[in-house]
């Protein structure tokens, strides 16, 4: 049996983070999330199930990635192929590809487009009718964050449930992500979130802050309130930051900084401009689009930026024609 999908994915940022996990199996966030679905950043994922293979091979960015080296990958993989028609499928094995077209494992949520794209192109190759509800608790097993990457616009995840909470084009937003790095973090969210969780003073005070400001961005968000918005992201961004930092964790680098004093001198002038930050130093800035190309400009003015990837609300994860994954460079196109 040869059966291939192609599937792109953008990863998404959240605006009202989830940091720590329910006790138990399943990988089920312990706060609510609000994201927004990127366009702009891309993974795309190449995927054809094998008769011929002997195991699964995992190629990222050009580099073969070895099961103990990718084990929440072989996983999903392991359980797609337990479900494939006649149960092993021929004893099939998958082959996978894909790129991103920015920084990978950094705190650009790699993952969440990583795995949003390898659940739906690991069902859709199988001929496996899920509906996106049960790709999504796939996906989540493997990236809590990649559930809310199936879905296009502004998305929940609370607990084990995920839907859109509004289109796209509900709220006119640009994200600028300043790429204070291309190296991968030094701590992954999963052993992040353990560590704050064991170790941080402000855990129990973070547990209960974090669905307040959820529910009121997600109100800020359905009444259209783009201030509202920004500065609730940011007040979670923080809040989730200095949890971390409770517990020794410090994601932030000089560059990071740096970013967050532009965003701050953009506010003085009137601009309303909001930052969020997750698991790495880069710095997202929320701005309505009118405001995008100063804001821009002042962040690739900023020390240690690198560069400023430009990204709006986009689509959810989606199958596409057949072809090579692609490498773009420098700018995100879809
Ligand atoms: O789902 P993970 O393991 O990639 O963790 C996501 C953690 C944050 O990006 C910091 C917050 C979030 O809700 O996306």
């Amino acid at each position: 049996m040869i059966r291939e999908a192609v599937v792109v994915a953008h990863p998404n940022v959240a605006l009202s983070k989830y940091w720590g996990k329910r006790d138990g199996a399943g990988n089920v966030p312990a706060v609510p999330s609000l994201s927004v679905t990127l366009s702009g950043l891309t993974t795309r994922t190449r995927l054809r199930w094998d008769a011929g293979l002997a195991d699964h091979r995992f190629v990222l960015g050009g580099a073969v990635q070895a099961r103990g080296q990718a084990p929440r990958v072989f996983a999903l993989l392991d359980e797609v192929r337990a479900s494939l028609p006649g149960g092993t499928g021929g004893a099939a094995f998958a082959d996978v590809e894909t790129r991103n077209d920015f920084p990978t494992a950094s705190g650009l949520a790699s993952s969440a487009s990583g795995f949003a794209a390898l659940a739906l192109a690991a069902t859709r190759a199988a001929g496996l009718e899920w509906d996106v509800t049960r790709i999504a608790d796939l996906a989540r097993r493997g990236s809590a964050s990649a559930a809310r990457s199936l879905f296009g616009g502004f998305v929940e995840l609370d607990g084990t449930a995920v839907h859109p909470v509004a289109p796209a084009d509900h709220l006119p937003l640009v994200v600028l992500v300043a790429v204070t790095t291309e190296a991968a973090k030094a701590t992954g969210s999963t052993d992040g979130m353990r560590i704050t969780m064991e170790r941080s003073p402000y855990a129990r005070a973070w547990l209960e802050t974090a669905p307040h400001l959820h529910e009121e961005l997600r109100a800020a968000l359905l009444a259209r309130d783009f201030d509202g918005v920004g500065r609730l992201a940011e007040a979670s961004a923080m809040a989730m930051h200095a949890c971390a930092l409770g517990a020794g964790l410090v994601y932030w680098s000089g560059a990071t900084i740096e970013a967050l004093g532009t965003v701050r001198t953009l506010r003085g002038l009137g601009v309303g401009a909001y930052a969020t930050i997750d698991a790495g130093p880069h710095v997202k800035v929320l701005v309505r689009p009118g405001d995008a190309a100063a804001a821009r400009a002042s962040l690739e003015r900023t020390p240690g930026v690198l560069r400023v990837l430009e990204a709006r609300p986009g689509e959810g994860a989606r199958a596409v024609a057949s072809e090579p994954p692609r490498r773009v460079e420098g700018q995100a196109t879809p």
